[in-house]
């Protein structure tokens, strides 16, 4: 959800500037645009669209200049146009900036009464004609004053026309990077950016503010003295970030779960038992809590859900999952005793952040589920478990799913080790139930050719529907995600059971069904709920274990699964219904690794 570039430096600063849009795309956006020095002042180019748009433009006026920023913009307050595109400003003062201002209608009317002109409907534009008003030579006074004045989250990028060579920064509840570079440095919203110039960064607090030239960067706290940053080296390189020969981002993805898994989970074994030590995670963390929530969004609450399942079942504990943007408003029942797990992708969700701030606020322990190093979450979370998926650069969460789940089984262990609800030996057991499933996953991969024929079928559907029992519930509705994310196909999961209630007088001719029916020990009740929908005239697509017994008569085609003990079937499964999405999207020829109006960091409510 929109990105940020500063360069500063020898180069060109047009080519390091797109080149890092480019490098943030993943993120998804509708707009792009730059600010340059060139010449006597600052040149800016904007256009709607993709950045070959952009591009065009300044293959037709060209500019260049070795100091700029640049942003890809995803609209929330104008329509995606040239005009609402950033950078926004005078020409004294040009910014960039990812978020909302949230008091942006106070400010307008007030700058309108001072003479100020808007130009475009954005509250971007406010932020800008602000900090203009307030320059008075002094970028760092101006800066603090308008962050004074601005209520709501942001991460800005600007350049003072009187300032060459310098790029300010400054953030609130949105995540902006420093990178530290040879003779050049950087500002962004991520490090995935300047990847391919440095792995040099940190991370700014709020309220301070950053000057980068390319002698180098100054940190200022938000009362104006000098700070020392801690730097931190990115461990992913530009090699893992790029497609590999895929021909999509989500393909390469899927099919790198197999090694994610490994990583996520192989640090976190001691003797063939859980151990959260590498994390800094003391056992206690898990001992006598009364309640788990589970907060989190989309993908990562699907992946909450199986946590459910997994914790509930063997480490008795109750356990709540909610969604994030609910859960923030809901006056939520938190006691001292329990435990906030916060799962999230980018780290910087908006909701789930709130989340976490409000556990924190009421005394309750927090504990992120985190595979961005360095992000908002995991720097605010009491404890941090990383999941070591690797840059997740489609907008379409897979391997970070599989990676969440397995976090999930890991804690359900150290949970029902620390509530003695299972022996070690148990445990050992289970844990080696984990890593021979992971080491069957490659075979579901296999079926790649397979589950693209199979794609089809779907292609022309209005609707396809998920049903499934227990844990396949809890992946059906993670199923029915990605496939109406990237295809634009309606898609509903349902608990097999609740058919009768309501959803089976939809169920007519023809009609797609997934029947998730993985779970050996629910079989015969997800039968009859096949059964049912068969006889009304669905399609059947069967999503089962190898050598389950169900008869051929009751669906029309088949996945079959390597054999799995009933609780790990998840992580074989859903790379089934990834490939499932992922074929379906490509055969109607949308944008498989960017489906229209998503992002792929949602750092807005
Ligand atoms: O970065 P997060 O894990 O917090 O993101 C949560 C959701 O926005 C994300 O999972 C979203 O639902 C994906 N598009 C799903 O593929």
């Amino acid at each position: 959800m929109c990105g940020i570039v500063g360069y500063s430096g020898p180069q060109n600063a047009v080519d390091i500037l797109l080149e890092g849009l480019e490098n943030l795309e993943y993120r998804g956006y509708d707009s792009a645009g730059i600010s340059v020095f060139a010449g006597n002042g600052i040149t800016t180019v904007k256009a709607e669209g993709r950045l070959k748009c952009l591009r065009e433009k300044l293959n037709t006026s060209p500019v260049s200049g070795h100091c700029g920023i640049a942003h890809t913009r995803w609209a929330t307050h104008g329509e995606p146009s040239d005009r609402n595109a950033h950078p926004h400003g005078t020409e004294r003062v040009m910014l960039v900036h990812n978020g909302i201002i949230e008091n942006y209608l106070e400010l307008r009317s007030r700058l309108t009464a001072e003479g100020y002109v808007f130009k475009t409907q954005t509250d971007t534009e406010t932020a800008a004609l602000l900090l203009d008003s307030l320059y008075q030579g002094d970028p760092l006074a101006a800066i603090r004053e308008m962050i004074r004045q601005i209520e709501g989250a942001y991460a800005l990028a600007i350049l003072f026309a009187d300032r060459p060579g310098e790029v300010y920064g400054v953030r609130k509840d949105n995540p902006l990077i420093a990178a530290l570079g040879e003779g050049e440095n950087f500002i962004a919203s991520d490090i995935a950016a300047v990847l391919s110039h440095t792995k040099r960064f940190f991370t700014l607090e709020e309220g301070e503010i950053a000057v980068a030239s390319r002698c180098g960067i100054t940190v200022y706290s938000p009362e104006g003295a000098p700070v020392e940053k801690k730097v931190h080296t990115a461990t992913w390189d530009v090699e893992q970030a790029r497609k590999d020969g895929y021909p999509h981002f989500m393909l390469k993805e899927i099919f790198e779960q197999p090694k994610a898994l490994r990583d996520t989970i192989h640090p976190r074994l001691k003797d063939g038992l859980p151990s959260f030590e590498y994390d800094g995670i003391p056992e206690c963390l898990f001992k006598g809590r009364g309640r788990i929530h589970i907060v989190a969004c989309g993908t990562a609450m699907y992946a909450g859900l199986v946590g459910r399942d997994l914790i509930e079942t063997l480490a008795r504990i109750p356990v709540e999952v909610q969604i994030a943007s609910e859960f923030r408003y809901r006056d939520p029942i938190l006691s001292k005793d329990d435990l906030v797990v916060i799962i999230s992708q980018s780290g910087e969700t908006a909701d789930s952040l709130a989340v976490l701030r409000l556990a924190k606020q009421r005394g309750v322990p927090t504990l992120g589920v985190v595979n961005v190093a360095g992000s908002t979450i995991a720097r605010e979370a009491d404890y941090v478990i990383y999941t070591h998926a690797g840059p997740e650069i489609a907008v379409a969460s897979t391997k970070a799913y599989s990676v969440q789940v397995s976090v999930m089984y890991l804690l359900a262990f150290a949970m029902a080790r620390s509530a003695r609800t299972l022996g070690e030996e148990e445990i050992r057991a289970k844990v080696e139930e984990l890593l021979q499933t992971v080491e069957k996953l490659p075979r579901v991969l296999e079926q790649n050719n397979a589950i693209a024929s199979i794609a089809g079928r779907f292609q022309e559907s209005e609707s396809i529907f998920f049903l499934g029992r227990g844990l396949d519930w809890a992946l059906s509705q993670e199923g029915a995600l990605k496939l109406k994310e990237i295809s634009y196909i309606h898609c509903e999961a349902y608990a097999a059971g609740e058919l009768k209630h309501g959803t089976i007088s939809l169920i007519t001719n023809g009609v797609p069904v997934v029947a998730v029916a993985t779970q050996e020990h629910l079989l015969g009740k997800m039968v009859s709920n096949i059964k049912e929908v068969k006889a009304r005239g669905a399609w059947v697509l069967l999503l089962a274990q190898e050598g389950s017994p169900i008869d051929e008569e009751v669906y029309d085609q088949a996945i079959r699964l390597p054999k799995a003990p009933d609780l790990f079937t998840p992580l074989l499964a859903v790379a089934a219904l990834q490939l499932l999405a992922y074929h379906t999207s490509v055969c109607r020829g949308c944008d498989v690794d960017k489906p229209r109006n998503l992002a792929k960091s949602v750092t807005v409510e």
